[in-house]
């Protein structure tokens, strides 16, 4: 991992504050295309949470893959009161036993940062 990719955490706060959210709408978007019903997903990079919270409202049980510490932070004051689990770890080093089997694994904004010789292979044991 880069450390460019480690960059978000030292400006955590502001990147929650400043960064634009993404519409509720896209949920609904990403459920139309799952072939049975999601109870539980897993996302990569989760970020400060602005796509976790959008899920998790949901009720959708969302584990929340993050390796920035500033990051993480945040993320587990903004879903305290959600369904999610918060991870820390890389998409590349995470434990997926303790992930799968999820209905959904999903990224944003984030899955660039990932490395691409194990990115799918990582979704594809969730
Ligand atoms: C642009 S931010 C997007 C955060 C959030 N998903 C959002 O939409 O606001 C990219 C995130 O990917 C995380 N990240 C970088 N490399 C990663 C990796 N190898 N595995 C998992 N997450 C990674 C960063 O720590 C950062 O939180």
């Amino acid at each position: 991992m880069t450390e460019r990719a480690l960059s978000f955490g030292a400006a955590a706060g502001d990147y929650h504050r400043y960064r634009a959210g993404y519409p509720d709408e896209l949920v609904d978007v990403v459920l139309g295309h799952a072939t049975g019903p999601v109870r539980r997903a897993v996302e990569v990079g989760a970020g400060t949470g602005k796509a976790t919270t959008l899920f998790a409202r949901r009720r959708i049980e969302v584990v929340a893959v993050e390796p920035d510490a500033g990051m993480r932070a945040v993320l587990t004051e903004e879903t305290r009161d959600l369904p999610v689990e918060v991870v820390a770890g890389t998409w590349e080093t995470v434990d997926l036993a303790g992930v799968a089997p999820v209905d959904l694994c999903f990224a944003a904004a984030s899955f660039h940062w990932t490395d691409p010789a194990t990115r799918w292979q990582r979704v594809a044991g969730c």
